[in-house]
């Protein structure tokens, strides 16, 4: 059962600007054929019962859909009410062939049976989680004997070592590692304040292997983030946008700041540290960031980020 002080997600992702970045993020986050291959891994078939939890919008629900869904039923899980009533509400546009249920819940203790499901699943949850543990060993205790435990979460952590290269600015090895520094110091504060791992996705076969699943195996989205002229394609057109919108974006707010400051202070970070990354910011948005809009304008920018680390992990409860 939940402990009282057990802290769970602190953000309202019901709120319109949090549901708005979740649609944006989803719309290129894994590759359709990707998923199907997947699905075959993970031995998914028609007529299964699979749970998603903290199921947001649905976005495992019709992403794997057609792997399990004919004759089989989703149930989607979530803390937020509203969220809930609201993707019971679209799940019409893709359930078909079969059934879905929507439950108000928390993962700390999730209203269904014990061994009552053939797999769970969840996606950038765990991440922000205070005891991703508990949260698995929940799911574990849904789960038939032999079923699927899948967490798909990403390591942002080491997804901010990424050195890329970009058409306008090549960052020097100062500022990379001033980057990188706020967001270690950000995301050991993160853990530090009970807010969860932002490096979550490269611990996932141990705490699988620690909540005694089977069969472990772990696998990394194959997405490849660029920019390239003429961005005519979705892809392309949705990546320009993007970053039209990050150069627009005005990082020196005071909320932003708030809750920078307090996650890097938290984790180690001084104040010292703080203004230096600010003052590059200022200079980025000031010097690069226009560059940047102008490039995209004439089309002659190009970007390359590369992979991200993105897990797809996977483990079996034991047979009875
Ligand atoms: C980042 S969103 C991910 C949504 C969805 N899985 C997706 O990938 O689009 C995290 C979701 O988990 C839900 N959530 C947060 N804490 C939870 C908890 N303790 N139990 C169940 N759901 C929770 C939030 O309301 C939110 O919908």
């Amino acid at each position: 059962m939940k402990k009282k002080n057990q802290k769970t997600d602190k953000i309202d992702w019901s709120k319109n600007e949090y549901k708005k970045h979740i649609i944006e993020e989803r719309k290129f986050l894994w590759r359709e054929d990707s998923i199907e291959l997947y699905a075959k891994w993970i031995g998914l078939k028609s007529g299964m019962t699979g749970v998603d939890v903290g199921c947001g919008l649905g976005y495992l629900g019709w992403t794997f859909w057609k792997y399990f869904g004919k004759g089989g039923k989703y149930i989607g899980i979530d803390i937020s009410e509203k969220l809930i009533s609201e993707t019971k509400e679209i799940s019409n546009d893709w359930v078909k062939e079969g059934s879905a249920e929507f439950l108000v819940g928390d993962i700390y203790a999730l209203p269904l049976p014990d061994s009552s499901v053939d797999f769970v699943m969840c996606q950038t949850l765990l991440m922000h989680l205070e005891k991703p543990d508990k949260a698995i060993a929940e799911m574990k205790r849904i789960v038939k004997h032999g079923g699927i435990v899948i967490c798909m979460e990403p390591d942002n952590l080491s997804n901010s070592m990424r050195v890329g290269y970009n058409s306008v600015h090549q960052f020097s090895m100062e500022e990379l590692l001033l980057i990188h520094k706020v967001q270690f110091c950000w995301t050991e504060g993160r853990k530090k304040l009970g807010e969860g791992d932002w490096g979550i996705g490269s611990k996932l076969p141990k705490l699988m292997h620690d909540a005694d699943l089977k069969d472990v195996d772990i696998r990394n989205n194959d997405i490849v983030k660029f920019v390239l002229p003429p961005y005519e394609t979705p892809e392309q057109k949705d990546m320009s946008q993007k970053i039209k919108g990050y150069c627009k974006k005005h990082f020196d707010k005071k909320a932003i700041r708030k809750e920078v400051d307090e996650k890097v202070l938290a984790g180690g970070g001084s104040r010292y540290l703080l203004r230096k990354y600010y003052n590059f910011l200022k200079d980025q948005k000031q010097h690069v960031s226009s560059k940047i809009l102008q490039e995209l304008k004439k089309k002659h920018y190009y970007a390359f980020w590369g992979s991200s680390f993105f897990y797809i992990c996977i483990g079996r409860k034991k047979k009875a």
